[in-house]
């Protein structure tokens, strides 16, 4: 596949000094699901390689497992062979504009942004609500994206995060992650920057059977979309604080709520969790049997060839907001494991994560869920994800 392409990009390459047209949108096919997966992820050409990235709205730097003279990745453990940048790659500068607008997108944390032994180099460490971490330093490299309307696949140079050390050290179906947060100088930014697109835009569809697709940039929105103001929540794309109900009944008292792509399951403070956990429990305590998953902490016996065939005897969720009502249908709350059985795919929110409610990937499938950094406001609209049909077929030059 990207071999076909070598031949066009030098043409390509000319593209970037185009105008951009008035309306213009990246797209990208998503692969992955929520169990077992746990992450829906691109596979992106970056230095003319490919790479899964963890798609992820819930935070602003993208990166790769990344294997330098200087600094080895520890232990690399991505599907792909780590990227290698070499001596004519780009260094992006500490003290340069760049690296100065990077730090601002990241939290802080301990260490000064310009090592005093590599001067040159824009060291970067992150860290998640879950715990893992990466740590490296910022490269130059291109990657390749494919652009609607009109169609055509474009090259563009991008700063990401060469990761050198990633915390835990184990097995991951991803090399690495987009960083689709609302950072200035993230990969929607520099899109923006090199004129691919021209609007902040970002939306994504995760099916429910696996897959789905991510857009960026102006893309025609279908009917129906429920909106909210965006807020931002503690570094998150917010549509505000929500009750939750379970059927017709209140759970807990309002709890702010976020929307994070790079979560798999939804996540709500343990108040709420508790008392949520006890109706569902009871609710279903007459017709299923409890049994112990080592998938999830909650689960009842199976075996159930799908969802679909015991969703019935749980009761929808739901999110109110002031102007808006979020409903959340079994399957977009339940996960069946590999052993058949059926879990709750709701769990308390970590400690790092305060008081708030994060719905994640489980809660989000067959979901548009579209983030306007233009108009300030987050949408979300039922759609079945699965069909790729959508994506018009791209037109090489
Ligand atoms: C270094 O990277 C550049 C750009 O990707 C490539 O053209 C060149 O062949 C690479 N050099 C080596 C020694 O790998
Ligand atoms: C990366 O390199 C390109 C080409 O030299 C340059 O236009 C771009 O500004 C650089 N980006 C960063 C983040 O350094
Ligand atoms: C991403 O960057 C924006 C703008 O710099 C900042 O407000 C936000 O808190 C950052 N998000 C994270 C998760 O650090």
């Amino acid at each position: 596949m990207a071999a076909m392409w070598s031949p066009i990009i030098g043409l390509l390459l000319l593209l970037l000094q185009l105008a951009p047209s008035s309306s213009s949108y990246i797209q990208l096919p998503l692969q992955g699901n929520v169990y077992p997966v746990g992450y829906f992820f691109v596979t992106m050409y970056i230095g003319g390689k490919p790479y899964s990235l963890d798609i992820d709205t819930g935070s602003n730097l993208t990166w790769l497992e990344c294997l330098h003279p200087n600094h080895q990745c520890k232990i690399c453990k991505g599907p792909h062979p780590p990227y290698r940048p070499n001596r004519s790659h780009k260094m992006v500068n500490c003290g340069g504009q760049f690296c100065t607008d990077l730090h601002k997108d990241l939290p802080p944390y301990q260490d000064p942004p310009c090592h005093a032994r590599q001067q040159h180099e824009c060291h970067y460490h992150v860290r998640y609500v879950e715990g893992t971490s990466s740590d490296g330093f910022i490269v130059n490299d291109t990657v390749f994206v494919d652009v609607f309307a009109p169609s055509k696949r474009v090259q563009i140079f991008f700063g990401f995060g060469c990761g050198c050390n990633q915390q835990p050290q184990k097995y991951s179906p991803v090399d690495g992650i987009l960083g689709l947060g609302m950072g200035k100088v993230g990969f929607v930014a520099q899109l923006k920057a090199h004129n691919v697109i021209t609007k902040d835009i970002i939306g994504h569809c995760l099916s429910i059977d696996g897959g789905g697709y991510l857009f960026i940039g102006d893309y025609n929105f279908p009917a129906g979309v429920s909106w909210a103001p965006m807020r931002k929540y503690s570094h998150y794309y917010s549509p505000g604080p929500a009750q939750l109900l379970f059927g017709r009944k209140k759970i807990g008292s309002k709890t702010m709520m976020v929307f994070d792509s790079g979560t798999t399951y939804t996540y709500i403070p343990d108040g709420v969790y508790s008392q949520l956990l006890a109706e569902v429990k009871q609710s279903v305590s007459r017709s299923l049997e409890r049994v112990t998953d080592q998938a999830l902490p909650v689960c009842w016996k199976g075996p159930f060839a799908s969802i679909q065939l015991v969703k019935g005897k749980f009761k929808p969720l739901a999110l109110e907001f002031t102007n808006q009502v979020m409903h959340i249908p079994p399957e977009n709350y339940l996960t069946l494991t590999q052993k058949k059985n059926v879990c709750l795919g709701i769990l308390q929110t970590p400690k790092a994560g305060g008081q708030m409610m994060i719905i994640g990937d489980v809660t989000m499938q067959d979901l548009l869920v579209i983030y306007d950094n233009v108009d300030k406001r987050v949408g979300w609209v039922s759609k079945q994800c699965k069909h790729n049909l959508e994506i018009p077929s791209i037109r090489a030059l």
